[in-house]
């Protein structure tokens, strides 16, 4: 069974999607453990509630990012993870901390990538005036949202489209694409060709 090791910064619907798709016989892999960056998030309640193995490594009792992600590192193989899922994590992970796990991590991401990428990707979509947006999960490389993409969403942006409102439209299709795209990583079907991912049927 395929570990996985899920790392949040929040609320944790993304996290969500994930206990349910395993409760529901959807995906078949385990969340070996939950991190955290901050204390007293919603995801770590989630965890506790769903009996999974959950930990608060606070970005803010480090010194630097170096320690932080070490921290981060021995946690994720304490638990022998073998795909971390970043869920929501509000971190860019440095390049020494995605070679230790070299096409072994999945972001989602609230925009279809390559646009719209970095933080506040609703609010950059509303300002520019697209008409679809949606979601992008792909695999983490050392940039930043621009791995390569394994699987995306759309969904319309309406005139009278708050932040909030784009969000909520977008989240319920995240919560259908993670899922799915790890469940396909956990078949092997994910086959990653220069920056494509071809997935085998
Ligand atoms: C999700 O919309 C996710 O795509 C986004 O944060 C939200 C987390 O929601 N991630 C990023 O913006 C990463 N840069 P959640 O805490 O309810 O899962």
């Amino acid at each position: 069974m395929i570990k996985l090791g899920v790392l949040c910064s929040g609320r944790g619907t993304d996290l969500q999607s994930i206990i349910d798709a395993i409760a529901d016989g959807k995906l078949n892999a385990e969340i070996a453990v939950v991190l955290t960056d901050k204390p007293n998030v919603m995801a770590l309640e989630r965890a506790q509630k769903a009996q999974i193995k959950n930990l608060c490594i606070d970005r803010k009792k480090f010194d630097s990012k170096a320690d932080f992600e070490t921290a981060l590192l021995n946690e994720l193989k304490a638990a022998g993870v073998d795909l971390v899922i970043l869920a929501g994590f509000m971190r860019i992970l440095s390049p020494s901390f995605v070679h230790e796990y070299k096409e072994r991590i999945m972001n989602i991401h609230p925009s279809l990538l390559p646009s719209f990428p970095g933080a506040h990707a609703h609010r950059d979509v509303l300002a520019y005036g697209v008409k679809i947006s949606g979601c992008t999960v792909h695999f983490v490389d050392e940039g930043t949202d621009s791995g390569p993409i394994i699987m995306q969403a759309a969904v319309e942006v309406k005139d009278d489209d708050t932040e909030e409102t784009l969000a909520a439209r977008v989240l319920e299709q995240e919560h259908i694409i993670y899922p799915k795209a790890i469940q396909l990583y956990v078949e092997g079907k994910l086959e990653i060709v220069g920056r494509k991912v071809i997935s085998t049927p």
